[in-house]
């Protein structure tokens, strides 16, 4: 495995989330590499930085120090313009709470993500599809988010964060508003979308769903104090 297999590379980041008076050290120094391909489950408990670590690595915040390589480019000097390029055009979100809009159907949700990028209807409409398809949701494609399950409007955020093609795709507590066994068909799907090749980040505080992952990288109070392959 050479360096071009390495997707994401981070050198000793730090977050200080400056509140005035108080400093929030939130990450102290953490270095991690994560490879093309790999499905990888971040734990730890509330407050050991997770959720920083993703913005950092989404890129939807900067590092106070340290350095970051996307795929073998530095992304931690970039402008905040810059990062919103690369990041739509790299990475796709799945967040707790879904984040749909309500009033909004399905499909459209979906189309969201290629209406910032300019895609033509047709072609929204096509890739949309397929999305919606991918993860089992054929016939609910009109449907607002309040007339679907949890499991469903989840399903529906991770058509919408695939439909762009993101090489990566972060997700942060996917499972954290859905019960066990609605949980598994989530599972499912990422293991689908990592099969076809998608490198797979998931911040999740539930051994169970953790273990789905190849390997288990635990955050402990801004530091990775454990950092292994399944058993
Ligand atoms: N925007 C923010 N401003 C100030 N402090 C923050 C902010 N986001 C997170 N924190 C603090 O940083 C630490 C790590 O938070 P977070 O990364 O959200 O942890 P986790 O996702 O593991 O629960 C916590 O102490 C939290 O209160
Ligand atoms: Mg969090």
């Amino acid at each position: 495995m050479g360096e071009n297999n390495r997707v994401i590379d981070v050198k000793e980041i730090h977050k200080t989330y400056d509140l005035g008076e108080i400093k929030v050290h939130a990450l102290k120094g953490v270095s991690l590499e994560i490879n093309n391909g790999d499905f990888v489950s971040i734990m730890g408990a509330s407050g050991s930085g997770k959720s920083t670590f993703m913005n950092i690595i989404g890129c939807l915040d900067k590092p106070t120090s340290g350095e970051y390589y996307l795929d073998n480019n530095q992304v931690s000097s970039l402008d905040t313009d810059e990062l919103a390029e690369i990041r739509n055009k790299k990475i796709g979100f799945v967040f707790q709470s879904f984040n749909l809009l309500a009033r909004t159907t399905a499909i459209e949700n979906v189309e969201l993500p290629m209406i910032y990028n300019n895609t033509d209807s047709k072609k929204r409409a096509e890739l949309a599809n397929q999305a919606i398809k991918m993860v089992g949701l054929d016939g609910r494609e009109h449907h607002l988010p309040s007339q679907l399950s949890g499991g469903q409007q989840q399903r529906v955020a991770i058509a919408r964060a695939i439909v762009n093609n993101p090489s990566i795709i972060l997700a942060d507590e996917p499972t954290g508003n859905l019960d066990s066994q609605t949980s598994l068909g989530i599972m499912e799907i990422f293991k689908a979308l990592n099969k076809r090749g998608k490198t797979i980040i998931m911040i999740t505080h539930e051994q169970d769903i953790a273990k789905h992952a190849e390997r288990i990288i635990t955050f402990k109070d801004g530091y990775v104090i454990e950092d292994k392959a399944r058993g």
